[in-house]
């Protein structure tokens, strides 16, 4: 996602936090909010020092596989990276530096585990090498997923969230899982991204018709199920 969809999944989580949690996160996070930390992930990639964390953002795999079927990548993947990132906040002896980053990572990386071009095939590099046009602008899938829906409706990370979070109801069974199943979730719906669209068309109003509850359907799955992660470290 771009800067608002991860503020949008932090906001969500961060009133999904419970007492502890909230404190602990606080603490680490020197005052700051989950969605004010939520997109230095991304900030770091300018950065040859975090070059190794590149391949962390993402899976691809073919679309008749699952995760556990397909071929790993030796340079790690957003699942190795979530599961890493999970075990560090979770043993004793990693540093309070070391939390801080991999807080940071968990943040974002399980708001890109829910945006379906992040779970996607190798072929057009989750969809980075799909051309289509965005209103009168070029643009590609991926970026009309990460940022150009989200943007076009125009509104704050807090006005998205709260629109999100309006009239949903908790149900507990939607944390349960683990990063290769949300992943696998995912990606089936990914698949079906690709059968209504061609290279080169041109996408806009009608195609954020059919397609912004889902997003906001990721986003909010993505904020709980953080927030559900972190009660469970921390709580
Ligand atoms: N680079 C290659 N594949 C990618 C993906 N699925 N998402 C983001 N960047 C990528
Ligand atoms: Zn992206
Ligand atoms: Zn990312």
């Amino acid at each position: 996602w771009g800067p608002t969809g991860h503020r949008t999944v932090g906001e969500i989580a961060q009133k999904h936090l419970n007492k502890k949690a909230e404190k602990k996160v606080r603490k680490l996070l020197n005052g700051k909010s989950l969605a004010y930390v939520s997109n230095y992930m991304d900030e770091i990639k300018s950065d040859r020092k975090y070059d190794q964390y590149k391949p962390w953002h993402y899976v691809n795999y073919p679309f008749d596989q699952n995760y556990a079927q397909s071929q790993k990548s030796k340079n790690g993947d957003i699942i190795v990276a979530i599961e890493t990132s999970i075990a560090k906040l979770k043993n004793p002896k990693t540093s309070i530096d070391e939390q801080i980053m991999y807080l940071k990572f968990l943040i974002h990386l399980i708001g890109d585990l829910h945006q379906p071009l992040h779970i996607g095939l190798e072929s057009d590099k989750g969809g980075n090498d799909f051309q289509v046009r965005w209103f009168n602008n070029g643009s590609n899938l991926h970026r009309v997923w990460d940022s150009d829906m989200i943007e076009s409706f125009n509104m704050s990370y807090t006005e998205l969230s709260t629109n999100i979070l309006d009239g949903k109801i908790y149900d507990k069974t939607l944390v349960l899982g683990t990063a290769a199943e949300w992943a696998d979730s995912t990606h089936l719906f990914t698949a079906t991204l690709y059968k209504d669209i061609q290279i080169g068309d041109k996408l806009g109003y009608n195609y954020s018709y059919d397609h912004f509850h889902e997003v906001q359907m990721q986003l909010y799955l993505s904020g709980i199920r953080l927030a559900n992660i972190l009660n469970e470290i921390y709580g």
